[in-house]
């Protein structure tokens, strides 16, 4: 069945409101659009959690840098509207910027800490762009839980935050990251990339096979980790690293030496296309049991 498309705030509202007095549970898949694999998968998780799925399609301009082409972001309603169909949405939310940001707009919701570093550090108003949008769309949608892609690793933690911090009675859903045969992460941004660049951007996944890797065969140290994912990375002509981090799964606090449940996290160009990808990964405390017996 063709999902619902709903462009008011008001309509949004109203709809979901009706939802809720009769009784349905809502999950939400925020996105901008030009759906993949990756967000299909987030929808099908919804779906598996809720009875009505609402996805919204808004290309955000307020998580977009001065020297981010936001008109060049990929488009295409009428795909996403069949893609979205296919793995279950029930309505699609697609408002204009005048209906998000009307005249005399000047809120903003600022995540502090978690925003800063990793991409935060490179896109400064990014986050704060992301958790003021969502927390609309959160508004606006009133939905019961939300689903969130680990390949934002980053963005699902600040707004878990914001959800915890503004009392928001939202559960947040932080599914797996979804990727292609040979490791790349889905993403609306792969479309950008040449076939050369294509190719060579599996070296992304594959640096972060070879720290998942070391740290398994009892390599402890942030920087011959960080080492070796550069050596793999340099292999790629056109990649240009921007940052790799070893950073604690909670706070995102870099690490100083490897222990406890951490993300490996990496932004690396190829060409002119900033591509992200992370692995979650956990090593045992080698004093925890030791006084159990
Ligand atoms: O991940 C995205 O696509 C966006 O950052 C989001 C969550 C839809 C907010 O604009």
């Amino acid at each position: 069945m063709q999902p619902q498309v709903i462009k008011s705030v008001q309509e949004m509202r109203l709809r979901s409101a009706q939802l809720r007095q009769s009784g349905h549970r809502i999950a939400f898949v925020p996105t901008m659009g030009y759906l993949h694999e990756g967000h299909l998968s987030l929808v099908r998780k919804a779906r598996d959690l809720a009875d009505v799925v609402v996805m919204s399609i808004f290309v955000n301009p307020a998580q977009f840098g001065p020297n981010e082409d936001i008109a060049a972001y990929p488009r295409d309603l009428a795909r996403d509207k069949r893609l979205a169909a296919s793995a279950g949405t029930d309505i699609i939310f697609s408002p204009s910027n005048a209906e998000m940001y009307p005249e005399g707009y000047q809120t903003s919701v600022l995540v502090k800490d978690v925003s800063q570093g990793l991409c935060g550090a490179f896109r400064p108003g990014h986050f704060e762009g992301v958790a003021t949008v969502v927390a609309k769309l959160f508004n606006i949608v009133r939905p019961h839980l939300a689903v969130f892609g680990e390949k934002d690793a980053q963005q699902a933690i600040v707004i878990q935050r914001m959800v915890v911090d503004l009392n928001m009675d939202i559960d947040i859903v932080v599914a797996p990251i979804v990727r292609e045969h040979d490791g790349l992460a889905m993403s609306s941004r792969n479309e950008y990339l040449t076939a050369d660049e294509r190719r060579q951007a599996a070296v992304l996944f594959e640096s972060l096979r070879t720290a998942k890797e070391l740290i398994a065969a009892g390599e402890r140290d942030v920087d011959n980790v960080k080492t070796a994912m550069r050596t793999v990375i340099s292999k790629a002509s056109k990649s240009r690293i921007q940052y790799i981090e070893i950073a604690d799964s909670i706070n995102l606090k870099p690490l100083g030496r490897i222990a406890g449940e951490f993300y490996v996290l990496l932004a690396v160009y190829i060409g002119k296309t900033r591509l992200i990808d992370n692995v979650k990964i956990s090593v045992p405390d080698k004093n925890i049991g030791q006084n159990s017996h």
